[in-house]
């Protein structure tokens, strides 16, 4: 509980002369879920791209458990068990989503040995398959081909191929959006399940307040590139410079 699982050093990337992302420091640990906040273009989705290995950093370092995984590729990070929906460039449209699954719990055992037989593989490889189907409640759609699924559906794909890889650390952006009213709950209470198992790390970006409220133990403020805040939720949500940078472009945004 009390050694963080992840780490960033004065994390930083310029484009040009534009420093998007200065200097950030900050640890995650497991069992607690850090919501980001912070207005368009305060390098949200940049930092979560030098975590994850999308974007090589300018300065500064990426730590998971000790081991440096700055100059490593999103494949390597991901076997060091940080996981991103969107990395999943595993996801076959032809096929349906329980073999889309079975294949991403066949890809995350392959990681590992395997003392099984070819049969006693097979089934074990199923059970674990149905279980990420019926946590994500994609039961009804399980043979369905992904790319017939409608959008609502496809993110819980990705959500239940993300528990697939049994990361310890989750990563997500902006999960819901773009997503209709009576699909985002069933997201946002997936979320709330990975969350209590407490060896965890869970990192959401997310703008509606009412999910930060919900779901958040800590809340971490980016604007300009910069850390401005980071603690409890209410007293960073409370904070005057957090009011000034960030609530009114949240309330215009969420309107
Ligand atoms: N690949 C890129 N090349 C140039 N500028 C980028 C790139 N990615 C992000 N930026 C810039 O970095 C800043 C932060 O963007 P972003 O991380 O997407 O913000 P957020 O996710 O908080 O809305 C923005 O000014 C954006 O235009
Ligand atoms: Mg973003």
């Amino acid at each position: 509980m009390s050694h963080p699982s992840l780490v960033t050093e004065d994390l930083t990337i310029r484009f040009g002369g534009h420093v998007a992302v200065n200097k950030v420091s900050c640890t995650f640990n497991p069992g607690e879920l850090t919501v980001i906040v912070g207005p368009n273009g305060a390098g949200k989705t940049t930092y979560f791209n030098m975590i994850s290995g999308q974007l090589p950093p300018s300065e500064g370092r990426v730590l998971k458990d000790g081991i440096d995984l700055t100059r490593m590729a999103p494949s390597a990070r991901a076997r060091h068990g940080v996981g991103r929906a969107f990395q999943l460039t595993n996801l076959f449209p032809k096929l349906t989503v329980l073999e889309n699954i079975r294949l991403a719990v066949q890809a995350q055992e392959g990681a590992g040995r395997n003392f099984f037989t070819p049969v006693r593989r097979f089934t074990e490889l199923t059970a674990r398959a149905e279980r990420y189907l019926e946590a994500t409640r994609l039961e009804k759609v399980a043979h369905m081909t992904a790319a017939a699924l409608p959008h609502g559906d496809q993110r819980k794909l990705e959500v239940a191929l993300l528990m697939a890889m049994e990361p310890d650390i989750y990563m997500f952006d902006e999960p819901t959006a773009g997503m209709s009213l009576d699909h985002a709950p069933d997201v946002l209470d997936l979320i709330a399940e990975i969350k209590h198992d407490k060896s965890k790390t869970v990192l959401l970006v997310e703008h509606k307040m009412d999910v930060v409220r919900a779901l958040a133990d800590r809340i971490i403020v980016l604007h300009n590139g910069e850390l401005i805040a980071d603690g409890d939720p209410d007293e960073v949500m409370s904070s005057r410079i957090v009011r000034e940078v960030y609530l009114g472009a949240a309330e215009e945004t969420t309107a």
